[in-house]
């Protein structure tokens, strides 16, 4: 019962002869806040698609809570509880903020909704939409279209579909990716509320997010782990400083964003 959330061991992925992952080992103890930092070009997001299956890996292991997923399809890790968020918003613009949650609490549970009415066998699906929404404080925006609420309140829709996916693990690919900083609290709030039964993997380069955030770190650089373990230790590592700081960027690290 005490294994580990998730298991990354020897991880590689090549395009043609260009290894963008190369021998990742990561392992996330149960209720995990770890972040994922690194470079542009890293690897990070390959690594979330490695780690959720949509892209194969070509060697390497996965286990989830103990469970060899490597062959794994991606759906059947979603519903082992392995559940990730996209770098890029990926909603359905002309929708409701309800309806997209409702669509995917409807997909999770395998139900197949023709119509996105109030019937009476949808009161499950709309009380857990209720829930989601109330929790990440979007009951007010539930009726409008996605495509017309602040970009910042789009993102935790994104978040809101995770969530209705039941996550047991959840990839979070920069969920303040292109936010206007004013509407990062939100995001940083909506985090901090998650359970600790849900482990999580942050992927993120605003540096203050990630201080609030992680108890754990990981960077990565070129497709490789260079540094692992409590943030403090990880961020004093000459090899750390060095990929990020160069000759310019101490003023880019003090300043918060982790921009290489
Ligand atoms: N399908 C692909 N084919 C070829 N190369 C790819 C492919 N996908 C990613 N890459 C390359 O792999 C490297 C890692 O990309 P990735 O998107 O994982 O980086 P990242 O760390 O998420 O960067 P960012 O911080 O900009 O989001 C990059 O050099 C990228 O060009
Ligand atoms: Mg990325």
């Amino acid at each position: 019962m005490t294994e580990p959330a998730l298991v990354v061991r020897s991880l590689c992925k090549n395009y043609g002869g260009f290894a963008v992952t190369r021998n990742v080992d990561l392992e996330l103890p149960r209720g995990a806040r770890h972040a994922l930092i690194g470079p542009n070009g890293a690897g990070k997001t390959t690594l979330v698609g490695l780690i959720s299956g949509a892209i194969a890996a070509n060697s390497g292991t996965i286990e989830l809570f103990g469970r060899d997923i490597t062959t794994v399809s991606a759906a059947q890790r979603v519903k082992q509880g392995l559940v990730r968020t996209f770098q890029v918003n990926s909603l359905f613009p002309h929708l409701s903020v309800f309806q997209n949650i409702f669509l995917a609490c409807s997909e999770a549970r395998g139900t197949s909704q023709r119509m996105l009415g109030r019937t009476s066998g949808q009161k499950p699906i709309i009380g857990q939409v209720e829930a989601i929404l109330d929790m990440l404080g979007l009951s007010a925006d539930a009726g409008r279209p996605v495509a017309t609420i602040a970009y910042g309140r789009q993102r935790l829709v994104e978040l809101g579909i995770a969530l209705a996916l039941e996550p047991r693990v959840l990839l979070l690919d920069e969920p303040a990716a292109g936010v206007p900083s004013v509407e990062v609290p939100l995001l940083i709030h909506a985090i901090d509320r998650l359970g600790e039964d849900i482990t999580i993997l942050l992927i993120e380069h605003d540096m203050q997010i990630v201080q609030r955030f992680a108890r754990t770190m990981t960077v990565l650089a070129e497709g490789q782990v260079i540094a692992s373990g409590a943030p403090d230790v990880v961020m004093a590592s000459e090899q750390v400083r060095s990929v990020y700081l160069g000759k310019s960027g101490h003023q880019r690290f003090e300043s918060g964003k982790a921009h290489a």
